[in-house]
Order: structure tokens, then C-alpha cells, then sequence
């Protein structure tokens, strides 16, 4: 698959591009050592036309890892995890300095195609963003691209990624329903399951459990760690206890700026700054 309207994507490891897992997802980490850095930014900064809601930061987000983005509300998780597939810019008057660079591609070079960058980095809202009109399997292949599909492979695909978002046993016999008649928790997995028919690398997920009950947030947190085998996932979560359970690597933002990065284990048990202690402890945010 190609991100840039030129050339081949990553002609370095285009011989291993149909690499799958059993359960039909990318995982080709080619050329990659285990934690090698599969999205590394430089200086990124984020503008909302004069207002700066990122500054500068310098970033490695290993392969095949969860990371998980916390911080008090309005620090930047979000805007961060948007400039990553490009979906920052797409507010009027949004721009973006420094670089990012996934796989060593420059994700902001003038010949990137950010439609098909998304389909490699893709995402899930915090909102349940279901298309209403649409049958919960148009909403699953929803993203995918009406040529050279025929419907029993799409059949296939939706199946296989509704039975990867934890969500098939629960619609198989009502596939045809609108996309909007199901459960916050259920349309959350079909937001999942939406994301993942493209066969992401990179999942996006912006507290995808902030508006779900403990049942449908254990199931996502579950879905999360049997992703994590196949696929690299950034989450954004407010639940510390959350960022804890699920994720390899944590990221502290505060007031647009990357205060301290580091293993999961470390940041919860011996932060380094005083900062990340206030605010895992609960003294603010
Ligand atoms: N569309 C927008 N236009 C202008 N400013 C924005 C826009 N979206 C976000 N901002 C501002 O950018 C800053 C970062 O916002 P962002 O949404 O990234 O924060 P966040 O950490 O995700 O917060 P939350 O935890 O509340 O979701 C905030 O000051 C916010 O007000
Ligand atoms: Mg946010």
C-alpha cells in the first residue's frame, strides 16, 4: 500500500508487505528491532490558527507496543495524536511544524497522501461516531475501497474484524440494522471494528472507554491487549489505573510539552518529575 501519491511505500520492506497474522492483520515490523521506533517526532508543534497547543515535541513510539497519552484535559493529547495520521490539519486554520516521520517516511512531505497514510495509521474517536444511515457491516467496510472487493470477501472482512473488535457474537444476526440502533459500548466496538477492516499498523485511540461502563470498558481494555500481538496501538486515557493495566509505554503531557516518557512500570511506580507524581497522584488535572 502506498501513503504517497509518488512513490511505493517504504520500498524497503514493499517484499514483505503482505505479511499477515493469523488473524489477518498487519504485522510487519521488517527491518525493525523490537521496540524500534515506528513513529519518531521531531520539534512537533501545533497551532489552532494563534493559539499553540503543542510545543516541540521529540517523541519514539515503539513498534508493537501500547502507548498511552495522559495528561490534564486541554494539555494536547488529543491534538498530538491527530497530527499523526494528519487529522489535525483538517481544522480550519490548524498547521503544524517540525516533523514526523513514520517508518522514516516524512508523514508531512509534500507527496504523502493522507488518506492513505490513515488507512496505515488509523483511529478510533472518543465519541462512538457510527454512520447512522448505514447497516452496522456498511459501517465495518465502511473504510474500505469498493474495487476488486467481491461480497464474499467482504463478508469475510467484516466478520473478521467484528469478531476482532469483541463485537460479533453480539450483532451476527442483526448485521443489517443501523449502525445506530446498538449499545455506546457496542458502537464503540463498531468504531474498532471500522478501524481495524483497513488493517491498520498503527491504532489511534482517543479515550475510547470515557463514555463506557465498566463491563464494555473491560472488553475494550481486553481487545487491547489481544491487539497489542498484531498491532501498535497509541491510546489517550484519563484513567490512570487504565493507562496502567494496558499499555507497554506512557507519555506525560502537560501545557502542550512532553514532560517525561517512560515504561509504563517506571512512570507509575518512580515518576521522575514532579509534575507526573501531582498528577498520577491525583493532586491535579
Ligand atoms: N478545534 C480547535 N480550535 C481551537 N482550539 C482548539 C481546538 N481543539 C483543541 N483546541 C485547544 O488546543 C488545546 C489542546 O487541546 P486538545 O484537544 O489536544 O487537549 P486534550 O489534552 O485532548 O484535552 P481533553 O483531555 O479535554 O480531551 C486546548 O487548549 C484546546 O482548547
Ligand atoms: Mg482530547
Amino acid at each position: 500500500m502506498s501513503i504517497s501519491n509518488e512513490h511505493p511505500y517504504m520500498s524497503v520492506t514493499a517484499a514483505s508487505n503482505d505479511a499477515h497474522t493469523e488473524n489477518g492483520i498487519r504485522r510487519d515490523y521488517t527491518g525493525l528491532r523490537e521496540d524500534a521506533a515506528l513513529i519518531k517526532t521531531a520539534g512537533l508543534t501545533a497551532w489552532f490558527g494563534s493559539m499553540q497547543a503543542l510545543k516541540g515535541i521529540d517523541i519514539n513510539i515503539a513498534a508493537g507496543k501500547v502507548t498511552a497519552i495522559i495528561g490534564p484535559s486541554g494539555c494536547g493529547k488529543s491534538t498530538f495524536i491527530r497530527c499523526l495520521n494528519r487529522m489535525h490539519e483538517v481544522v480550519p486554520g490548524a498547521r503544524v511544524e517540525g516533523s514526523i516521520f513514520y517508518r522514516e517516511h516524512n508523514v508531512y512531505a509534500p507527496n504523502v497522501n493522507p488518506v492513505m497514510l490513515r488507512r496505515q495509521i488509523g483511529m478510533v474517536f472518543q465519541k462512538p461516531n457510527p454512520f447512522p444511515m448505514m447497516s452496522i457491516k456498511e459501517n465495518v467496510l465502511a473504510g474500505l475501497p469498493l474495487q476488486g472487493k467481491n461480497t464474499t470477501n467482504r463478508d469475510e472482512i467484516a466478520e473478521r474484524a467484528l469478531r476482532q473488535a469483541a463485537l460479533w457474537d453480539e450483532v451476527k444476526d442483526v448485521l443489517d440494522k443501523p449502525g445506530s440502533s446498538i449499545s455506546g459500548g457496542q458502537q464503540q466496538r463498531l468504531c474498532i471494528a471500522r478501524a481495524l477492516a483497513i488493517e491498520p499498523e498503527i491504532l489511534l485511540m482517543d479515550e475510547p472507554c470515557s463514555a463506557l461502563d465498566p463491563i464494555a470498558t473491560a472488553k475494550i481494555e481486553d481487545l487491547i491487549h489481544t491487539l497489542r500481538q498484531t498491532i501498535t496501538i497509541i491510546i489517550v486515557t484519563h484513567n490512570m489505573q487504565q493507562a496502567a493495566r494496558v499499555s507497554d509505554y506512557t507519555a506525560f503531557f502537560y501545557m502542550g510539552e512532553l514532560v517525561e516518557y517512560s515504561d509504563t512500570d517506571t512512570m507509575f511506580r518512580a515518576p521522575h518529575n514532579s509534575r507526573t507524581e501531582d498528577y498520577i497522584t491525583g493532586r491535579f488535572g
